[in-house]
């Protein structure tokens, strides 16, 4: 089984399953990993439903759009592999992806 391992600013860890297409948001929030609000339902305006990217997997990402890229600029937590997980449509390929969540979400 394909999965996403989701780690919490503590450490704690979601493990799960994908499901092609879907993007790496709606994994967290359909398997309740707190710290991804969402606020916006996905489109790329609000910035709360930031990660970020185990640095092994962020080179095997999409490249980042420049909406993406000024939306991620507002994140106070911002770091060199820092995605908004609304962003990233997950498919098998994906297998193992590790992504961190902020302590903070905007
Ligand atoms: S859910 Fe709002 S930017 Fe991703």
């Amino acid at each position: 089984m394909a999965q996403i391992i989701f780690i919490e600013h503590n450490n704690d860890q979601h493990v799960v399953a994908i499901e092609q297409g879907k993007s790496l948001m709606q994994h967290a929030v359909d398997n309740g990993v707190p710290g991804i609000d969402a606020d916006c339902g996905g489109g790329c305006a609000c910035g709360t439903c930031h990660v970020i990217v185990d640095e092994a997997w962020a080179a095997q990402l999409a490249v980042v759009s420049s909406e993406e890229q000024q939306m991620l600029s507002m994140t106070p937590e911002q770091q060199q592999t820092s995605r908004l997980s609304c962003q990233v449509t997950v498919t098998d390929a994906l297998d193992g992806l590790i992504v961190r969540l902020p302590e903070f979400q905007m």
